[in-house]
């Protein structure tokens, strides 16, 4: 069955560098704005028969929900055979307990939603940990890919002795994978995470045998930068020299990386949200993903 990749706005680049290794068409869809802001969506490609790829990363969900449901609307009402979600971040994965009382279970809920409209979904890196699997929560069939060989390969090319450095045990998937790809060692640290802008770090293992060694921090998000410029201060404040970052997914917050950059060498992150920081593409490991790479 042909297979049609469906680029959301801003979508476009990943939607072409997926199609450069998979062969895929790549169709248009138009959405634009009414007067009073609700959103208008139609597909202008003939998608009867085929299966729909739905391409969105999903940076700012809040205002991108309702256009990406109208999407999968409009792609189902003009007969697409399947609708999947190809979503190279997918975001409201961290708020999945009620912390406090009244709260709400947003990963939950976001992901019912998602589950509601789309008939399948894959992502990169989803930040998986209370959650331990998409299908905890999402009732589609979800494939969570991964972007560390990318990123350690491209680690292992242009930094001479590394050492990869989690800044939280909750990067510890990423840290070992990506190492293991770099050729280097790892350790993590501990977080103790004490506002939305304020984190405590310790050390897990000893540091001291590592000494000597760049160290380059890896983490799936950046967000405020919190958790990574207090990981650069702690390795400095240790006796190591200047840390490297690289993140999967560069949300950065308003000055985050300006921030950032005052207290590393580098900051690269991989193209799953477009920024100025990209360096690692993720599109060989979506086309793969997807089953056509
Ligand atoms: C959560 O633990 C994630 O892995 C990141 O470490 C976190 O989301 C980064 O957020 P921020 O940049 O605001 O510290």
């Amino acid at each position: 069955m042909a297979r049609l990749l469906l680029p959301m706005p801003g979508n476009e680049a990943m939607a072409n560098a997926i199609a450069a290794r998979t062969g895929d068409a790549v169709g248009v869809l138009e959405h634009r704005r009414f007067p009073d802001n609700e959103s208008y969506v139609r597909v202008l490609t003939d998608v009867k028969g085929r299966e729909v790829e739905l391409i969105a990363t999903l940076a700012n969900p809040d205002e991108k929900l309702v256009g990406l449901c109208l999407a999968a609307d409009a792609a189902r009402g003009a007969g697409a055979a399947r609708v999947r979600l190809i979503a190279p971040y997918l975001p409201y994965l961290r708020q999945d307990a009620r912390f406090n009382q009244g709260e709400a279970l947003a990963a939950q809920t976001f992901a019912s939603l998602v589950s509601s409209v789309f008939d399948g979904l894959i992502t990169v890196d989803p930040h998986l940990h209370r959650i331990q699997r998409l299908g905890d929560v999402y009732a589609i069939p979800s494939a969570a890919l991964t972007a560390s060989d990318e990123i350690g390969a491209w680690i292992g090319k242009r930094v001479a002795t590394p050492l990869i450095v989690g800044p939280d045990e909750e990067s510890l998937q990423w840290a070992e994978r990506v190492a293991a790809a770099a050729g280097a060692p790892y350790t993590t640290l501990r977080k103790t995470r004490l506002g939305d802008r304020e984190v405590r770090l310790e050390a897990v293992g000893d540091l001291k045998q590592s000494l000597g060694r760049q160290p380059v921090l890896v983490d799936d998000i950046v967000s405020s930068g919190t958790t990574l410029s207090s990981a650069a201060r702690f390795l400095r404040a240790a006796g190591f020299a200047k840390p490297h970052c690289v993140v999967v997914h560069a949300v950065f917050a308003e000055g985050a990386l300006r921030r950032l950059e005052a207290e590393t060498a580098s900051v690269a992150s991989t193209d799953t949200i477009l920024h100025p920081t990209n360096e690692i593409s993720v599109a060989g490991v979506l086309a793969a993903g997807m089953g056509g790479g």
